[in-house]
């Protein structure tokens, strides 16, 4: 039963069309793959009802705040409450919702100082109900998957958009098909897959062979891909932007800084950024830059070896797992939202990662490797002088501290970078080992003295 039937009413029944982003070719429906019918390049979600009349800002910003104190499930959902903007439901109830969104925006002021950048924020979406970003585009392609008649959805994953569709597709009644690379992501987020009920394999391959495989399976199978080529995902994952802006009340912020992997959430949240700047909800673009790991940093090779024209894939290694990915899907789509934005695209070492994953992680905010990238990657953005001392900066947190526990633990205990080389020196001050001791209180007071 939802808690109260009385949604709040819309501003705008958003009618949408696909459109090819490389042909521009427009259609009502979608294939199976959700590629191009006419040239195979990806889809994106546009909406024709806007240029015959342009949803208003002032509407819809009193819309979205007033729904806050309503009780309906497709308000209290982040996502769905900014339903003005997202593809139309026939009804209200359709909607798969695990109240995703509504995701704290925190002050940073220990990595403000570190980085020079006073006006420093994170919008953690590793407070989503899975623990990542993914649950908020997930809930609007599960919707829709449900709504056009699948019983089983599928998708390939470092582990993060798995949880979350597995979690999606229980609630929805589904059934879920999850393909990883075997040995190469972390237990709990496999652990969730499992509990949700998924048909989990273990693929002998990396993500990238992992992804090649639902893209076949929807052609013979009547299986629904919910990977970020899936337009929906961006969709869902587009309200992120609203609801930072609104946290900022519409003020204007200068920066904008994402991790990059299959290159889904930087698309997303740039197409957002288009769309309320061309609705008039802000005054100005903020810049939206792409931080990836040295070890799987296709696009910022394709952005410095081919100018954004073609795509360099790189074979990936890093043990920030949730972007260790060599040949991002999404990766036209990034370039689009960089050149519209103005953005930056920088690489960070696996040290840089580890030590920014601290910083933040001493401000009490735990966030996954993957996500700490964005701190990382601010400071050479900084240094660059891309980033100004007065600029307002958020970092997207993608994923919880405890999707990888692996990590933190063997950086806490000095178990990674194989020991002291001079470039880990610095990780030492920010280094808590768990210490074993004798249950005697002396030996509690002498870990209390010695940590003084
Ligand atoms: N951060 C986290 C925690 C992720 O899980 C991912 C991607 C990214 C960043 C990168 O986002 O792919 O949209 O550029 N994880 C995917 C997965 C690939 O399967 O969970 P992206």
């Amino acid at each position: 039963m939802p808690l109260s039937s009385a949604s709040t009413p819309g501003v705008y029944k958003t009618d949408f069309r696909f459109r090819c982003i490389a042909c521009g070719d427009l259609s009502d429906a979608a294939s199976q793959d959700f590629r191009c019918s006419q040239c195979g390049d990806l889809l994106e979600i546009t909406y024709p009802g806007w240029q015959r009349a342009k949803p208003d800002p002032t509407h819809l910003k009193t819309t979205w705040r007033n729904r806050r104190i309503s009780q309906c499930a497709v308000d209290l959902s982040g996502v769905w409450r900014f339903r003005d903007l997202l593809p139309a439901l026939d009804d209200d109830q359709q909607a798969i919702t695990l109240r995703e969104g509504n995701t704290p925006l925190y002050e940073l002021p220990r990595c403000a100082r570190i980085t020079g950048v006073p006006r420093l924020f994170a919008k953690h979406q590793g407070m989503n109900p899975t623990a990542s970003f993914k649950d908020t585009g997930m809930t609007v392609a599960a919707t829709f998957a449900r709504r056009a008649g699948f019983r089983w959805v599928a998708c390939a994953s470092t582990g993060n958009t798995s949880a979350s569709m597995a979690a999606y597709a229980a609630r929805g009644g589904m059934r879920s098909l999850v393909l990883v690379p075997e040995g190469k992501i972390s237990w709990s987020k496999l652990s969730q897959a499992l509990d949700y009920g998924a048909v989990t394999c273990q693929l002998r391959t990396d993500f990238d062979g992992c992804l090649r495989l639902p893209q076949q399976l929807v052609m013979k199978a009547p299986v629904y891909q919910l990977n970020s080529i899936n337009p929906f995902r961006l969709e869902g994952q587009k309200t992120l932007a609203l609801e930072l802006l609104e946290q900022l009340d519409w003020q204007p912020l200068d920066h904008i800084i994402v991790p990059g992997g299959n290159l889904g959430n930087s698309s997303a949240i740039g197409k957002a950024l288009i769309e309320m700047n061309d609705l008039g909800l802000i005054s100005r673009l903020p810049k939206l830059s792409v931080i990836q790991a040295e070890g799987a940093n296709a696009l910022v090779r394709t952005l410095r070896e081919a100018g954004g024209k073609r795509l360099i894939s790189v074979p990936a290694e890093t043990r920030a797992t949730a972007i260790r990915i060599g040949n991002p899907a999404s990766w036209k789509k990034a370039v689009h939202v960089l050149e519209a934005t103005g953005g930056a695209c920088e690489q960070v070492s696996e040290i840089e990662i580890a030590q920014a994953k601290a910083e933040i992680g001493a401000e009490g905010i735990g966030c996954e490797p993957a996500s700490a990238v964005t701190l990382a990657g601010l400071k050479k953005l900084v240094k660059q002088g891309f980033v100004k001392p007065d600029e307002t900066v958020v970092l997207v947190l993608t994923g919880n501290l405890l999707k990888d526990p692996d990590f933190t633990i063997d950086f806490h205990r000095g178990d990674m970078f194989g020991g002291e080389s001079p470039s880990s020196a610095a990780l030492k001050p920010l280094r808590h080992a768990p210490i074993v001791l004798d249950a005697t209180l002396d030996a509690v007071i002498g870990a209390l003295e010695q940590a003084e």
